[in-house]
């Protein structure tokens, strides 16, 4: 497996790729690879001749200076992994801050027709910012023809088809299905910081927003976002930030239901120290 650590070496192998016009795919990660990362590659090598899977805990998309500091950083680990999905049609991309930032660690400033102001935009200053900024970064230096992204972090996602969108970039953005534990639990690298006890207790995130999902058939949006409220108020270890049902497109809470719209419930919840999001499509 090829692991490049700066982009000039990258770029050179990206140009033979494009010499041949062999399909590039293309799947972003910050590493600390698992399950839900390792469906987004699979996903990527049946649709194009290699995938590049960067590896790169990104400074400038955490509000949270100690959540970047003890994000996990697994390389060895990760490529092992990546090898037991394809020695040789994966390329991994794992720069150095200096390789992306070139010294200038800062963000660009982004409006992405307001989707950057609901839920993760509007409790994770500059978030967004910071995501923007890499992945355009990423886009230029690898050049994918389609690049795939979890719904895991759907506000991500659809920010990502905006940033495309505005920018021109010639790549197919991809949204592929969350991937969960066995429990239900939505699979994410910070998992694994979770303590025992914190463990058990996470799954009744997602079992809640099931139980949201079934409530919003009859109820509304403001009912069963006091319910869910309730339900977490009486769970000592899970202390919920914030749940959102939205217009799918816009990602605005929804006011009144309508039949000719789709709606997602959207959930941040603390589990002591650790920050984990979920989403469910309600209709
Ligand atoms: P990271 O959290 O590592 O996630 C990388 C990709 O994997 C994202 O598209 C994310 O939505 C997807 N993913 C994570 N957990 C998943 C799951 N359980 N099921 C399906 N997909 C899942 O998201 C980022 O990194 C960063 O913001 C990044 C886009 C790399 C920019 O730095």
């Amino acid at each position: 497996m090829k692991i490049f650590h700066n982009k000039s070496e990258l770029s050179h192998l990206i140009d033979d790729f494009k010499a041949n016009n062999s399909t590039i795919g293309f799947v972003p990660t910050m590493g600390a690879l698992h399950d839900g990362h390792l469906s987004l590659v699979e996903k990527g090598l049946s649709e194009n001749a290699i995938v590049v899977v960067s590896i790169f805990v990104n400074p400038t998309q955490f509000d949270n200076q100690e959540d970047l500091v003890k994000y996990p950083r697994t390389l060895e680990t990760d490529v092992k992994l990546l090898k037991t999905v394809s020695n040789d049609k994966i390329v991994v991309y794992a720069p150095t801050v200096e390789d992306i930032y070139e010294g200038k660690v800062q963000s660009q400033s982004f409006k992405f027709d307001g989707l950057e102001n609901e839920m993760e935009g509007a409790f994770r200053d500059g978030h967004f910012d910071g995501v923007g900024t890499i992945v355009k970064r990423l886009f230029e230096i690898v050049r994918p023809n389609r690049a795939y992204f979890g719904e895991k972090d759907f506000q991500q996602l659809q920010i990502i088809k905006k940033l495309v969108e505005l920018y021109h970039i010639p790549v197919e953005v991809i949204g592929c299905p969350i991937h969960r534990a066995e429990d239900g639990l939505a699979m994410s690298s910070r998992n694994t910081r979770l303590t025992a006890d914190h463990r058990i207790a996470a799954p009744f995130i997602y079992k809640t927003l099931n139980s949201a999902k079934t409530k919003f058939g009859t109820k509304s949006a403001k009912k069963v976002t006091e319910w869910v409220e309730k339900q977490f108020s009486k769970q000592p270890l899970l202390e919920l930030e914030y749940f959102i049902i939205a217009d799918t497109e816009t990602l605005k809470p929804v006011k009144r239901k309508s039949t000719k719209k789709t709606y997602r419930a959207f959930i941040a919840v603390y589990a002591g120290d650790i920050r984990l999001i979920d989403n469910i499509a309600l209709n």
